[in-house]
């Protein structure tokens, strides 16, 4: 019985990425839409606030830049303010929109797109000087390996933010929130998508997800040092940044020679 529960609970994991990939592809040209009337524009706001938090965090100017999962390229274009940006994704419908954004902005030669996975990147470690990725890491099969790979693209003492969902914390807002995000999102994400399913997985998606203590202490697993988790419009987004320490593989060696 229990083992038939962690089978189909692998399973679970193992149809993820298609499951996920599929589902951001059926809602791609109604993503943006969609994602600023059910946040009332606020996910701008949270972006800026990620945009601002790297920018303390870096100390030398155009610094190279990786969102994961870069979706329609919202983030990516925030973030062409501080670097050239590489935006990466594995739905190729969430790119063919970032792709037009991308070229009918003025920052056309700060940013490109590839179509990548986050959980096996294409680039050699320590790549990048900031890494970044919004909304993406609650919709990964691995969510450890997701941040192992932040950690391994990203060079020593580089800054990373990852935004995701979060539960508010005061009960009256949560309760709020998780009547809304039950009963009115699944259902005018419905509407105004045309598919049925991708605005119901959204809350069930949150809800099982991690919170910010955890998240904090899997980051550091992964290498990652000086971690903070800042709360967004009252925990409803969160924002969690912190710096490339030593890579985990490194951690215990010892040193043989005395030089
Ligand atoms: C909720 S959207 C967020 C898009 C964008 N970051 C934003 O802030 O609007 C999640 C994105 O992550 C992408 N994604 C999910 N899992 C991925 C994976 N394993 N590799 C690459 N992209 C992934 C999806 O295709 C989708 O475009």
């Amino acid at each position: 019985m229990f083992k038939g529960r962690r089978l189909l609970q692998r399973n679970k994991e193992e149809n993820k990425p298609l499951k996920v990939r599929k589902m951001f592809g059926a809602i791609a040209a109604r993503y943006d839409f969609l994602n600023h009337a059910l946040s009332a524009t606020i996910d701008r706001r949270w972006r800026k606030a990620c945009v601002r938090e790297i920018g303390k965090r870096i100390s030398h100017s155009s610094p190279g830049i990786l969102d994961i999962g870069c979706g329609t390229a919202d983030l990516a274009l925030a973030f062409s303010k501080l670097g050239p940006v590489i935006g990466c994704d594995f739905c190729r419908p969430m790119l063919n929109i970032a792709a037009r954004k991308v070229r009918e902005s003025s920052k056309q030669f700060r940013v490109s797109l590839l179509e990548a996975d986050a959980l096996a990147l294409p680039f050699a470690d320590a790549s990048f000087d900031v890494v970044v990725s919004a909304f993406v890491l609650r919709n990964l099969a691995d969510i450890d390996l997701g941040f192992r790979e932040m950690r391994r693209v990203l060079r020593k003492g580089g800054a990373l933010g990852v935004l995701e969902f979060g539960m508010p914390k005061t009960p009256l807002l949560a309760w709020l929130y998780r009547w809304y995000f039950l009963n009115i999102l699944p259902e005018i994400g419905r509407m105004i998508s045309g598919v049925d399913g991708p605005y119901a997985y959204l809350p069930n998606s949150v809800q099982e997800f991690p919170p910010p203590e955890d998240l904090k202490r899997r980051a550091g697993l992964a290498g990652f040092v000086n971690i903070e988790c800042r709360l967004l419009t009252g925990g409803i987004a969160v924002l969690l940044v912190g710096k490339a320490g030593q890579p985990p593989s490194c951690k215990n060696q010892v040193r043989l020679s005395s030089d």
